[in-house]
């Protein structure tokens, strides 16, 4: 069987060119692409300077030979290859499935173009059923907890190994079970406003092509 995730992170890493700054997603699909890329730099000679967004994505990054500079070394990304836990008809989506939310967001948020690899799984008509993770600081986070209690979101602390599990800067995650989130651009505001949250997984009006994996060949979706 085709593997699919493979399929797109191959397809998106054609969008890359010599002498960009490439930001590297992280999850089991951007995987392929930051592999492609460094199959690219020793085969082909691809020269080009990789943004990660997670601490695996660096330590895979940096075991390939691809050359890396931190976000805070550049003032912009030339594109940005991530993958998604769901994406809706408007390119709307949620992210941090793998905890990497922050990084991932800063990122893609400083990227001139950004670009989701996902199989058909992840396309759905209405954010939610997806659990949607909230990055919150460490201090107050079981009061912050209690209030999404009380808001009906149905939060549960993201754990590892037995234990709260901590994000690569050092802060929890609460996943919210919403099951349908009918106004995600009115959520995303609330949770922006919301003292104690870093970040959310609500990627909103940030993408500009989605590539799907299919058995066919990838599809290439473009807003
Ligand atoms: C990492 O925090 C996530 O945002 C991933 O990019 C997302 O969960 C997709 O991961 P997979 O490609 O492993 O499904």
């Amino acid at each position: 069987m085709t593997n699919l995730k493979q399929q797109v992170g191959i397809k998106a890493a054609e969008f890359v060119k010599d002498g960009m700054i490439v930001g590297l997603g992280t999850g089991s699909t951007a995987y392929y692409f930051v592999q492609e890329i460094g199959r690219r730099i020793q085969e082909e000679g691809l020269n080009i300077t990789g943004v990660t967004t997670s601490s695996g994505t660096t330590a895979q990054a940096r075991e390939l030979g691809i050359p890396l500079k931190s976000i805070d070394e550049v003032d912009y990304v030339d594109v940005t290859v991530d993958g998604a836990d769901e994406v809706d008809p408007s390119f709307n989506g949620i992210k941090g499935g793998g905890g990497a939310l922050l990084m991932e967001k800063v990122v893609a948020s400083n990227s001139k173009d950004c670009i989701w690899i996902v199989d058909e799984s992840k396309l759905v008509d209405c954010l939610g059923s997806f659990k949607l993770p909230v990055e919150v600081v460490q201090y107050g986070a079981q009061n912050l907890f209690r209030k999404f209690q009380t808001k009906g979101y149905n939060p549960s602390f993201r754990m590892k190994d037995g234990e709260i599990f901590v994000t690569d800067q050092v802060n929890y995650i609460i996943d919210l079970d919403l099951k349908k989130i009918q106004d995600a651009e009115k959520l995303a505001d609330e949770l922006d406003r919301t003292v104690g949250v870093v970040e959310h997984g609500l990627f909103i009006g940030l993408i500009s092509k989605v590539i799907v994996g299919r058995p066919e060949g990838p599809e290439i979706i473009e807003k």
